[in-house]
């Protein structure tokens, strides 16, 4: 039989047709101008049109392993071959072999796993899995997350994305933050956890369910907390009986230079929430680590919850495919190494450029603050806002060839954790220049 090759559509056909036929997130629509991307590898993605990007963001943080990896591409395919689906309640090998691995990977006893699609999805079955435990039904959040654009996990978020899709009595509770903006900064561990105490108390402890949060926060600005802060959380929740869900969508599978951030502070969640990283995103696949003293409670009780995906042999070949690239390579001890460069180079960016008023990063998750005066620490864009000058550097590094993500006053520098230190300077060059753009409109 032979093949008829299919023509290529042209760089304009494919974004007409896919603003044309499909509804992109978190946007209005008109004016979208969406890259036709056709081919990626490693840190960089090209697109129809003949243009090379270095992806400073890993896509949504996501793609950890990089861009085209072989080990994740052929074990996706060698399962495809042999059994791409089967249903939920069958026992496969290759969800066998991957939940052993995680069982090994995750922090402390937690040694078994429900899977999901993605990260959303694993937060509401972990806030689910929490309600049904403990019998209590409110649940701890913070200001400044995001934990998915699903039901639970959209009134869970803090941020502004929650706005639009906010209901009454969707059972969540907001605490602030040690971070309070690039004004206010920081309080310490202890005035952070002094807060957090007063609403648990306020709220009646025996009313929470669980707090969930992002151990490092990442969307809000990549927020590594004081030390103290998670080992207090931990103390306040097994004080109270709260369980704490730990939601390392983004920050799991090395990002910040461990498996799980965590590590960093060797606390031990209830529950622990992962996506992206898990797969490389290759495939979409989430899920729910559960301490085996919260997994007991299933023994005699049923689990109401299911997915006809749960478990989807091609998510769990490609994540056993990531795993194994993140190991032959020293990925995770890659992001601590190269972590280190890209501090150096945002200190190097903060001497150079007056409107560079804070970086923060821990292994490859940085983000850069602007501000218009570095005495007032007015931030360039207001939150939840834009502002011309933001909306001029984020157009900048595109023209030079680097995709990042650009969110109110906040550059974000997240690479996929292959990245070579000649590449992260290539990155930081074109940073480098699109700043100016920024000190141009700093007033001291
Ligand atoms: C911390 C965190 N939790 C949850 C989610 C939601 O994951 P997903 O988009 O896979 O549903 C994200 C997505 O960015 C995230 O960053």
């Amino acid at each position: 039989m032979v093949t008829e090759a299919v023509k290529a559509l042209s760089a304009e056909e494919i974004t007409r047709l896919c603003l044309q036929h499909t509804l992109y997130d978190w946007s209005a629509q008109a004016g979208l101008k969406p890259l036709p991307v056709t081919s990626a590898k490693g840190v960089y993605f090209h697109t129809a049109d003949g243009r090379r990007f270095i992806d400073f963001n890993s896509q949504l943080m996501c793609v950890n392993a990089g861009h085209g990896d072989r080990r994740i591409i052929d074990a996706i395919k060698r399962q495809a071959d042999l059994l791409p689906y089967i249903g939920p309640a069958m026992a496969t090998e290759v969800r066998a072999r991957l939940s052993a691995k995680l069982a090994e990977l995750l922090p402390g006893d937690i040694d078994k796993v429900f899977f999901t699609l993605a990260g959303a999805d694993a937060n509401e079955n972990a806030i689910k899995i929490a309600r049904a435990v403990t019998g209590r039904s409110k649940i701890l959040a913070r200001y400044r997350s995001y934990h998915g654009s699903t039901g639970t996990t959209v009134q869970a978020t803090g941020d502004p994305r929650r706005w639009a899709n906010e209901i009454a009595g969707g059972g969540v509770v907001h605490v602030v933050d040690p971070y309070h903006g690039i004004q206010r900064g920081w309080d310490s561990a202890a005035e952070a956890l002094a807060n957090l105490e007063e609403v648990i108390d306020l709220e009646g402890p025996r009313t929470i369910a669980a707090f969930i949060l992002e151990p490092i926060t990442g969307t809000n600005g990549i927020l590594v907390p004081p030390d103290g802060y998670l080992q207090g959380v931990r103390e306040l929740c097994d004080r109270h009986g709260i369980l704490m869900i730990c939601d390392e969508v983004m920050t799991g599978f090395g990002r910040t230079g461990r498996w799980f951030a965590v590590d960093h502070w060797s606390v031990v969640p209830d529950l622990i929430t992962m996506a992206k990283g898990l797969t490389s995103s290759y495939v979409p696949l989430g899920a729910v680590g559960l301490r085996p003293k919260v997994a007991a409670h299933f023994d005699e009780n049923v689990f109401y919850g299911g997915l006809t995906y749960n478990s989807h042999p091609l998510a769990c070949a490609a994540a056993l495919g990531a795993i194994q690239a993140y190991e032959e390579d020293d990925m995770v001890g890659n992001s601590k190494r190269m972590g280190e460069v890209l501090a150096r180079l945002h200190k190097r960016l903060q001497e150079r450029h007056p409107c560079v008023g804070a970086t923060r990063s821990i292994g490859l998750f940085g983000a850069i603050e602007l501000v218009r005066d570095r005495k007032t620490m007015e931030p360039l864009a207001p939150f939840n806002g834009s502002s011309p000058e933001m909306k001029a550097i984020s157009q900048a590094l595109l023209d030079a060839g680097l995709f990042t993500f650009v969110r109110w006053n906040t550059i974000m520098t997240n690479p996929p954790l292959c990245i070579s230190e000649a590449e992260l300077e290539e990155g930081f060059e074109i940073l480098d220049s699109a700043l100016e753009l920024g000190d141009r409109a700093v007033h001291s």
